[in-house]
């Protein structure tokens, strides 16, 4: 990030307003209490349908012993068990599905790191409710009907290009279905086609503006006003580099593709302060990942998601390994709010007994003078301790003593911050991998 102070985010007139009350769904409109009622009718349908259409949920919930009557209460949802990835491979492909093949209108699938991959399904109604869901989120992050939406989002079996695309429409916007690659093109229709919102990875938001640069275009100077940032984490570090370099609100959108993609919640652009979720269709739990148990509102752990409307692929106490906590709503005050994931507990490292995330040193990276916002994180194994090496990109012009001093600086930050000792390599400018999509910071050498 510069040294200058940053200036607020998108300078430009009429933007960051709250949603006009006219413009807000029912689903906005509910109160706290006919949310939660809401929610206690859907919820008791959703295990009703699971439990009569899906082999693996009646043989849980068997075991468990617990039927869909015995949910009384939104708390009775704790007696019921919970649903992990594995549940979704070992009944490859379509065996959670709870509606006739014929029902299915889409399927999409996230890759993962390895094996097979998670395979979803969509009936009709639910590719709406999505539809209306990302609708809903890019009205919070200041879209209204008219404005183009440019989506560098992956189309295809990823939850992301299509998810946004169909909202966007929803919304009244008018899609340009630009998908993830192809940068110096990306930059060209953005410059032809005057695109008031970005949605995209935030990580490939910096490919996109590395670009702009490279083309001598000033991004500050472009018709992007709003950005809407997620399927990685990121920081609020990352947040003020993105929005200071492209004078624009950046706003972050959360999903998955098990509970439905992205849309599951998102942030209100006149407050920025977390995610509120969509609970009117999604309900969430925050669990301790090690005893299982429920935490009390407001604690930290891992964030459960059970679908409440869900048809094609219903969705019970699904482990997702975000990290967060759940906050009171503001800007949307029924509905609760999640704070923004900084990790999942699968991208944790452990360093000689000391839990290392990759935004901690993203934070770190950001406010060290001299190196790019581009880093990646190396993992090797001397005898028989891990080592931890953080590559950043020096600046373009930036000579030894500078660099020298970047690196003292990221190395003094994390052992201040982090509390561990890590490696620091400065590499050239424009040396590291650039994201197309979403970033993978870790390199595992350890062999
Ligand atoms: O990434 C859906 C999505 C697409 C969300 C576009 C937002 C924008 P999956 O590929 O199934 O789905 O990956 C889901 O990505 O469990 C988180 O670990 C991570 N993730 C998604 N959004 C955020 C976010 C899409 N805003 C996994 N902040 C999730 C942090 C996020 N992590």
């Amino acid at each position: 990030m510069s040294s200058d102070p940053t200036p607020p985010a998108a300078t430009r007139p009429g933007l960051g307003d709250p949603l006009p009350e006219g413009l807000l769904d029912a689903g906005e409109r509910l109160t706290g209490a006919e949310l939660r009622e809401l929610q206690l009718t859907r919820l008791r349908q959703t295990l009703r349908h699971a439990y009569d259409n899906v082999e693996l949920y009646r043989r849980k919930f068997d075991a468990a012993g617990v039927r869909p009557e015995d949910c009384r209460t939104l708390a009775d949802l704790a007696r019921f068990p919970f649903t992990s990835k594995a549940d979704l491979r070992d009944t490859y492909p379509f065996g959670m599905f709870a509606v006739p093949m014929a029902e299915v209108r889409r399927i999409h699938a996230s890759s993962g790191t390895t094996g097979r991959p998670t395979v979803v399904g969509y009936t009709e109604r639910d590719l709406s409710m999505w539809a209306d869901m990302v609708a809903r989120s890019i009205r919070a992050a200041g879209g209204r009907p008219g404005h183009k939406v440019h989506i560098s989002y992956g189309y295809g079996l990823f939850t992301g290009g299509l998810g946004a695309h169909y909202g966007a429409e929803r919304a009244g916007c008018t899609v340009i279905p630009a998908s993830g690659g192809m940068t110096a093109r990306q930059v060209q229709i953005i410059q032809d086609f005057q695109p008031e919102i970005i949605m995209v990875t935030p990580s490939y938001m910096l490919t996109l503006l590395d670009e702009f640069e490279r083309q001598g275009i000033d991004p500050r100077g472009t018709s992007l006003r709003i950005g809407i940032f997620g399927a990685e984490p990121w920081t609020e570090a990352m947040r003020g580099e993105i929005e200071q370099r492209l004078d624009i609100h950046a706003v972050d959108i959360y999903g998955l593709s098990e509970v439905i993609g992205p849309g599951v919640a998102s942030e209100c652009v006149e407050t920025k302060d977390g995610l509120h979720i969509w609970e009117d269709n999604f309900f969430p739990e925050v669990v301790d990942p090690l005893t299982d148990e429920v935490v009390p509102e407001g604690g930290s752990g891992e964030l459960v998601f059970t679908s409440l409307t869900k048809e094609a692929l219903p969705i019970i106490r699904y482990r997702t390994r975000d990290l967060t906590r759940l906050l009171p709503g503001t800007a949307r005050p029924a509905f609760r709010r999640m704070e923004k994931v900084t990790g999942r507990s699968d991208d944790m490292i452990i360093l000689r007994g000391v839990n290392v995330f990759p935004s901690q040193i993203e934070e770190i990276v950001l406010r060290t003078p001299h190196v790019a916002p581009h880093f990646q994180l190396r993992l090797t194994r001397r005898g028989r301790m891990d080592e931890l090496t953080v590559r950043a990109e020096a600046r373009p012009g930036t000579g030894p003593d500078q660099r020298a001093a970047a690196a003292a600086a990221i190395a003094t930050g994390v052992k201040d911050g982090v509390g561990v000792t890590v490696q620091v390599e400065i590499v050239e400018p424009e040396t590291l991998a650039r994201s197309i999509g979403k970033i993978t910071r870790l390199v595992d050498d350890r062999g």
